[in-house]
């Protein structure tokens, strides 16, 4: 897994920086090259000596010294990096990279590197546990950067919680299982869709509902970093495309249903987010529908439904729907997962707090074809779609062992 991979690891001020030796030790045991920044506050715990010779590489501490092996060293370092790895990460550092300063040679690289982040955070539990920190390390984690949780146990400061530094061995272990993540989808074609539908009433008017497209924009930012072709079809959203995902914009459910269509026979997984209006005004009028009588009626018709015209005409697509319920949720997603000839139904009770519409987290349960159902906890949906996409990954390998 680690052959040939650059990793760059930022190393700050903390007693567990001692243990970010043996991390590298480790990881160039594993045929990894490693290129370590510390800040200036690590070199007071340790000596940039001790990692250049287990790293065989020039140390990182300060922006102002002559070059070492790159004219431009942060950029280099930056661009160079297959994964950066921060550990020990000090509330410090993770502040300032949550909101933008660059002021040292590592909050620098970081700012400038496209690779995937993972940051290990060790801290006395109080500052760790602080609204600050926990803050940042939300902001992080919306923006995609890997985190590791520390470890309980006694901590330097003489107490004992939640701070420490994980092992080496399991940080070496999550690196691995990061390079063995990373390009689990390569060569998979996958489409998603995200957000609501507008259906016209009129030039200005539309019936609408309250999809962010969180949920499914999550899902294909995460795909496209485990090296899927993503393409996300889109409800009018206010979030940026995910980078490397291609994205077809839609308004109506009926737009909607003409993209999915079009691209559905090339693509290997489709994942339906997307909050489609089952009805739609039978007329649009032409003109802004002028305040007349103390009441209207618009007569809807319904929409095709697109997830169930793909369920009938699949051709070795794996299908994942999605289930917005208020009630009877698993009755309701059983039924859809059934007549709707899914691969796996994730289904989400709307009305729960922290689930569903707009919220920063999502609480579901996954239903697959055999019957078995797996109910899992309120997470972010970034991580909810990467626990989907496993889910996804480990369903696919199954059918093609069958
Ligand atoms: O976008 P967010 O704010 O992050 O919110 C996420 C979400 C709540 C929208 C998402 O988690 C979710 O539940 N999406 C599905 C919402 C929905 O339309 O559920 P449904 O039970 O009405 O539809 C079931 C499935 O059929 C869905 O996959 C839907 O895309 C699909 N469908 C529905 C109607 C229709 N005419 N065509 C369809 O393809």
């Amino acid at each position: 897994m680690l052959k040939g991979k650059t990793v760059v690891l930022g190393v700050c001020g903390g007693i567990a920086a001692y243990k970010a030796v043996e991390v590298v030790s480790r990881l160039v045991k594993c045929g990894a090259a490693v290129h370590v920044i510390m800040t200036a506050a690590a070199a007071q715990f340790v000596t940039p000596l001790t990692f250049r010779e287990i790293s065989g590489q020039p140390v990182y501490t300060t922006m102002w010294e002559e070059p070492k092996l790159w004219n431009v060293e942060h950029i280099a370092l930056a661009r160079r990096a297959d994964l950066f790895v921060i550990a020990p990460a000090t509330a410090n550092m993770i502040g300032k990279i949550a909101n933008g300063i660059a002021d040292d040679f590592l909050s620098t690289t970081v700012m400038a590197t496209t690779a995937p982040v993972l940051i290990v955070p060790a801290m006395n539990t109080e500052m760790y546990l602080s609204a600050a920190t926990q803050t940042n390390l939300k902001i992080l984690a919306d923006r995609g950067f890997h985190l590791m949780k520390p470890e309980s146990g006694p901590l330097a400061c003489g107490t004992a919680g939640i701070g420490r530094l994980p092992e080496p061995a399991a940080i070496v272990g999550q690196v691995a299982a990061h390079f063995a993540i990373a390009k689990s989808l390569q060569g998979v074609r996958l489409l998603v869709t995200a957000g609501g539908t507008r259906e016209a009433i009129d030039p200005v008017r539309y019936i609408g509902n309250r999809s962010s497209g969180k949920m499914g924009y999550a899902i294909a930012a995460v795909a496209a970093e485990r090296g899927a072709e993503v393409t996300l079809i889109s409800g009018p959203v206010a979030l940026a495309a995910p980078s490397g995902v291609t994205r077809i914009s839609v308004e109506s459910a009926l737009e909607m249903r003409d993209a999915v269509l079009a691209a559905f026979p090339t693509v290997d997984i489709v994942i339906k987010a997307a909050a489609v209006a089952d009805y739609r005004p039978e007329v649009v009028a032409d003109q802004k529908i002028k305040k007349q009588s103390a009441s209207m009626t618009i007569d809807l018709i319904k929409n095709p439904d697109i997830l169930a015209e793909l369920g009938s005409s699949k051709s070795g697509q794996f299908l994942v729907g999605f289930a917005a319920e208020t009630q009877e949720l698993a009755k309701n997603a059983t039924e859809k997962l059934c007549r709707k000839n899914l691969d796996m139904l994730v289904a989400n009770d709307v009305t729960q707090a922290g689930a569903g519409f707009e919220s920063e987290t999502n609480i579901v349960k996954v239903f697959y074809q055999d019957g078995f159902s797996e109910q899992l906890p309120q997470m972010s949906k970034r991580e909810l779609a990467a626990v989907l996409l496993d889910r996804v990954q480990q369903q696919r390998s199954k059918i093609d062992r069958n």
